[in-house]
């Protein structure tokens, strides 16, 4: 069978390619491979999300489902150029994807990153900053499973944002979040571009 994006150990060789991408506002060259999303390119959600959302918050920092790293490496290079104090999570089920985001990270001198499976995350880790383009195709129940785990663990005053394309439910995942996030999480729509909605969760104060 052939792997998915979200295969914990891709089957297939890692066919390895260097890419000169813009992140954090700077071409910049990453290594990215296959069995890993979007290999290619950034992809047009991943750059939606990242055209509209504010510098990240001093703290700690999470990238949910890292994929080679595009998002994680944009908030390190734009944390480093305004001097915000952050440590960075990056986590992914697929470990091809941690190690490339990994060593990207490292290639950047953003050596702080920890690309990490999601259950090596402490579980006294708050994140002031969440940025995800989420895995849709793992289905509803998984995604839904993923995000109970994750928005949870914002920092009081932290926010969530995360990308989803109109057509593959960006609206009904957002009646979700008002659903299940109530007062403390409150949930609206920030940015539509391209096909994509852009999602933001705050935790209260
Ligand atoms: C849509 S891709 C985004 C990848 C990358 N952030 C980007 O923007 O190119 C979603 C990622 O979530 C990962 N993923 C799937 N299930 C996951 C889970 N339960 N926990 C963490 N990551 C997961 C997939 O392996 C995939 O790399």
């Amino acid at each position: 069978m052939a792997d998915h994006y979200f295969t914990a150990a891709p089957a297939s060789a890692a066919e390895q390619r260097e890419l000169i991408v813009q992140v954090g506002g700077r071409d910049v060259a990453v290594v990215t491979a296959s069995g890993v999303f979007s290999p290619d390119h950034v992809d047009t959600g991943t750059r939606v999300l990242l055209d509209h959302v504010p510098d990240p918050s001093p703290g700690e920092f999470l990238d949910l489902g890292c994929g080679w790293g595009p998002i994680v490496l944009d908030a390190g290079i734009r944390g480093a150029a305004a001097g915000t104090d952050l440590r960075l999570w990056a986590v992914d089920v697929n470990e091809r994807a941690r190690s490339l985001t990994a060593a990207n990270a490292v290639a950047l001198g953003l050596g702080s990153v920890h690309a990490v499976e999601p259950g090596a995350v402490p579980s006294d880790v708050r994140f002031s900053t969440i940025w995800s383009n989420p895995p849709i195709r793992v289905g509803k129940a998984v995604l839904h499973d993923m995000l109970s785990t994750w928005l949870p663990r914002l920092a009081h005053g932290g926010s969530a944002y995360l990308v989803v394309a109109k057509k593959l439910g960006a609206d009904s995942l957002l009646k979700w979040l008002i659903e299940e996030g109530g007062d403390e999480f409150p949930a609206r729509r920030v940015a539509n571009a391209k096909g994509f909605r852009v999602l933001r969760v705050d935790r209260s104060a």
